[in-house]
This record gives C-alpha cells, sequence and structure tokens, in this order.
C-alpha cells in the first residue's frame, strides 16, 4: 500500500526533476573524461555468432566497482548460455549511453539489459528499440516514461533502505531511548529512480522518530531534495558532509548517526569524519559492500553495509532473456511496485542482506565474491 503510494509520488517528483535532453542522432564516443571508463567494451566474440542472437548490456560507469562487477557476470553468463554479447558502459554521461543503445540497436541486438544513467533520459532510444521490437529489460534501476521496458530486474530497493532504518533504530534502541540523538542524512541521485525508494524506506522507519524528538537532524535537511547526492558521487558528499560538520558540530556537538544510501556516498561522509570532526564517532550505513567500504567496516570506520549479491541478479536476468526469446512466461515476484509512469513493469526483486563486520566473513569471503586478500 505505502509502496504503491511511493511509487506514484515518486514518479511524479522525479520527472519533474530531471531534463530531457535526449534525443540526439550524433554519436557520442566514449571520452572517458570522469576517468576510468576509457575501455568502452565490445565484446563480440563471434564465436556463437551461427546462433547469431546478440544481447546488448548498457551499464552506466566503471568508477563504481559494483557496475564492473554486474557486466562482468553478465557477460559471463550470458556467453556461457551461448548468447553474443554487447557490453558497454558510459561514463555516467547520458547521452553516451543513448549513443550505445542505439548502435546496441542498429548492430542487431535482439535484447537490451539496460542500467540506466538517468531514469528519465532514455526516451527515444526506448522509442527505437520498441519501434524494431526489441524487448528491453531494466536492469537494477527502472527506466521512466516508457512503454519500452518489458521488464525489470533489481533487488529491493525499499528494503534496502529499511534494513538500513531498522539497524539505526535497533542499535540506539530508539523506542525506548531517552536522550537524542542527531543525525545526518546522505541520499542518492535524484535521476535514478532508485534512490528515492531507499530514502524512503529508510525514513519510514525513522521520521516518527524525528516527529517525537529523539533523532535531530541539526543541519534541517531532512527532504530528499536536500540530501540527494548528484550521480551519487564520493566528493559531493564528502564536500556536504564538510559543510554540515563545520555549520553544526563544530562546536563539540556529537553526531550520532549517518544514513547514508549506498557505500560511494558513506566513503565521502568517512572521508568528511576523518578530516572535520573530532567527536565520538557515529553510526554510518551504506549499501553494497565495495571494497573500500568492506575495509572501512574492518576498520569501525563504517558500521554496516547491504550486500546485494551481484551474481543472483546476473543469473535472474540471463533466465529472463531466456524466457523471452523462448517465449515462455517470465520468472517475476512483484507486479504492483514499480510503475515507470506508463504502467507497472513486471518485476524480479531480489532479496538484499544485511552485512557487517560480524558475518562479512561469510556473506563476501565463503560465497567466493571477494578474496580476503582483496580485503586487505
Ligand atoms: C544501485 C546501488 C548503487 C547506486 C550507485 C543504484 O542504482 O542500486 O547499488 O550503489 O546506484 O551506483
Amino acid at each position: 500500500m505505502k509502496r504503491k503510494l511511493l511509487s506514484v509520488l515518486l514518479t511524479g517528483a522525479l520527472a519533474a526533476s530531471m531534463f530531457v535532453g535526449c534525443g540526439t542522432s550524433t554519436e557520442t564516443t566514449d571520452t572517458g573524461a570522469a576517468g576510468g571508463d576509457t575501455a568502452t567494451e565490445t565484446t563480440d566474440t563471434g564465436s556463437t555468432a551461427s546462433s547469431g542472437t546478440k544481447v546488448g548490456v548498457a551499464m552506466p560507469t566503471k568508477d563504481l566497482q559494483r557496475w564492473n562487477q554486474d557486466g562482468a557476470n553478465m557477460q559471463k553468463e550470458l556467453e556461457a548460455a551461448g548468447y553474443e554479447v554487447d557490453l558497454q558502459y558510459a561514463s555516467n554521461d547520458v547521452q553516451t549511453q543513448i549513443s550505445q543503445i542505439e548502435n546496441m540497436i542498429n548492430s542487431g541486438c535482439d535484447v537490451l539489459v539496460v542500467a540506466a544513467i538517468e531514469a528519465s533520459s532514455l526516451g527515444e532510444a526506448m522509442d527505437m528499440a520498441a519501434e524494431q521490437n526489441i524487448p528491453v529489460i531494466a536492469y537494477d534501476r527502472l527506466i521512466m516514461n516508457t512503454d519500452a521496458v518489458s521488464y525489470y530486474a533489481t533487488f529491493d530497493n525499499y528494503k534496502v533502505g529499511t534494513v538500513q532504518g531498522e539497524y539505526i533504530e535497533k542499535e540506539l534502541d530508539l523506542a525506548n531511548a531517552t536522550e537524542t540523538y542527531t543525525m545526518e542524512i546522505t541520499a542518492g541521485d535524484p535521476g535514478d529512480n532508485n534512490a528515492g525508494f531507499f530514502y524512503q524506506g529508510a525514513m519510514d522507519v525513522l521520521q516518527p522518530y524525528i516527529d517525537n524528538g529523539t533523532i535531530e537532524v541539526k543541519s534541517g535537511q531532512i527532504e530528499f531534495s536536500e540530501v540527494a547526492t548528484a550521480q551519487w558521487a564520493t566528493e559531493t558528499a564528502q564536500n556536504r558532509m564538510e559543510n554540515i560538520l563545520s555549520s553544526y558540530y563544530a562546536d563539540g556537538t556529537n553526531l550520532d548517526i549517518c544514513l547514508c544510501s549506498n557505500d560511494s556516498t558513506a566513503l565521502g561522509v568517512e572521508n568528511a569524519l576523518a578530516a572535520n570532526y573530532n567527536g565520538e564517532y557515529p553510526i554510518v550505513t551504506g549499501q553494497d559492500c565495495d571494497i573500500e567500504n568492506v575495509k572501512n567496516m574492518l576498520a569501525d570506520k563504517q558500521s554496516m553495509s547491504v550486500f546485494k549479491d551481484t551474481r543472483t541478479l546476473a543469473s535472474q536476468v540471463v533466465k529472463m532473456v531466456g524466457q523471452i526469446l523462448n517465449n515462455e512466461t517470465v520468472d517475476v515476484n512483484d507486479e504492483e511496485t514499480y510503475d515507470n509512469g506508463n504502467g507497472v513493469v513486471p518485476s524480479y526483486l531480489c532479496e538484499p542482506v544485511f552485512a557487517d563486520k560480524d558475518n562479512y566473513k561469510e556473506l563476501l569471503i565463503e560465497s567466493g565474491y571477494y578474496t580476503e586478500d582483496q580485503l586487505k
């Protein structure tokens, strides 16, 4: 019920906050200006060319660890299933992603898997896919305001926020608290449809404590639009937190809670705390179990993260691709939460899992996600 309302609210709010600057047919190349994405990967092995089924996989950026893993897992699994794969990264540049998708369509991809940079800016590329009857699977992030998206596979984004909020609630025993705790909020990119779900999942747990005075947000910045971080950038989150720390916590006031929607923003907040804060170290939340953040969990600089096993998501999407191409019933487990403005998109939601330094070994090492060496 709440979720349904949320998706309607978010659809309106995010659509309003987004620029719609797509639609050029000019080919843009991956400049790599943001660093790290210079290697646009196209992997047409040709080995299965005779079967001729090609899957285009459009990923946002190589800057963030998780998308590298997502891309690599998808490629491995799709190739193992006998498909050709055209995997592209777009340096977090919307125009680059549009060109990449258009190229995928022109080069004969049969299915597209897209993790959008900007939820509402892929309109014309999506129209092109629809005109040519190419099914599109939205990967991790929903693509908004288009009929072209057939399915959506992601993690339960609202639940990610719930896990973060409930962790804070339990750690500080907020339900029985007699003192006031201070909190600052760092949320995600307003252009990413997931960001509102993470925020709302956490705030639905924590807002009652703000309302009854158990939690005080000293900066007064509580609304999503005030706490959002463009492109999930670490540096942006760091700069904002440094300002907040010097404006509201420089007099020795303790900051007790840093609610951060994901690991890249948590890292910025942790850098700011290291540079600009001498009080008792706060609870810091995160999401993704990025390597730097797991290291910080082990060093007590981050309290928890939410593990989203990208192998699970990739397997689910590969399964979807096969089901779509074989005209079979497609596995979905949610047909009410994700309305993209043109209707509800049938979705498969994978389970996010709470992670901290007590269970990281089992979750991340024993499962083969990382080696112990990677975390040193
Ligand atoms: C993903 C998160 C990720 C964030 C930044 C979101 O859409 O769901 O896992 O941390 O983007 O890349």
